[in-house]
């Protein structure tokens, strides 16, 4: 995705991490021009992410970011339009208290990091670029991805979790959230 303005300017690193500061590069802090173009950035994907999953409202903006403990993965293509950078997609993960059942049909409540909205730019999608995000998000969190939630996967992404990381059986559940037998491998309470 390219936008009106210098991406490599507000985006230093390939990957950036970004919460409810809403700050990325070292910059952006005291740049409100800056902090008005992230917000933007992130307004424009959550459209996209939006639109790829048929979904009526964004899960994903700036505001929201803002106000939720949630943290967004963004990686860019620092080479493209003309030096001035492009963004390829982002990844936002944050903790949700959730009531599961295990696979004895048992609730279990648990507080897991959870998968909110995954989003690789449509002309980039299937040249592993969400894999590059999500190892990634894996090694930043410390965590295996049969230990987390998905919130209301797309096809995409549960073909993804089969591919990369041999995740095929779900544990049915009442809500709108996946997890995967592993989820419960080893966790007090249930086994
Ligand atoms: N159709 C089916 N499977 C796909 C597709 C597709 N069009 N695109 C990616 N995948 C899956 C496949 O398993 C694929 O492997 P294959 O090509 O051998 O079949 C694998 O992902 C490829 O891995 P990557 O190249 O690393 O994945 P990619 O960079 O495409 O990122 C993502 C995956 C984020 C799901 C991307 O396809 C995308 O943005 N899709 C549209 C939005 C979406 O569905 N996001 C998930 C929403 S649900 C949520 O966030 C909780």
């Amino acid at each position: 995705m390219e936008f009106p303005f210098d991406i490599n300017q507000i985006f230093t690193e390939r990957i950036s991490v970004l919460d409810q500061n809403l700050v990325a590069g070292r910059w952006t802090a005291r740049r409100p021009d800056l902090q008005a173009n992230l917000a933007t950035v992130i307004d424009e994907l959550g459209k996209a992410s939006a639109k790829a999953q048929q979904l009526t409202a964004a899960v994903t903006s700036a505001s929201k970011l803002q106000t939720q403990r949630h943290q967004l993965y963004l990686l860019k293509d620092g080479e493209s339009s003309g030096g001035r950078g492009a963004v390829m997609g982002f990844l936002k993960v944050g903790h949700k208290k959730l009531f599961l059942l295990d696979r004895q049909g048992v609730h279990v409540e648990a507080e897991p990091l959870c998968v909110l909205d995954f989003y690789i730019a449509e002309n980039l999608q299937r040249h592993g670029y969400g894999l590059e995000l999500f190892n990634f998000m894996l090694q930043h969190k410390n965590v295996e991805p049969g230990r987390m939630a998905y919130d209301r996967p797309s096809p995409k992404l549960l073909s993804f979790l089969e591919k990369h990381y041999s995740l095929t059986q779900n544990v049915p559940q009442v809500n709108n959230f996946v997890v995967f037998e592993d989820f419960f491998f080893n966790r007090a309470g249930s086994a």
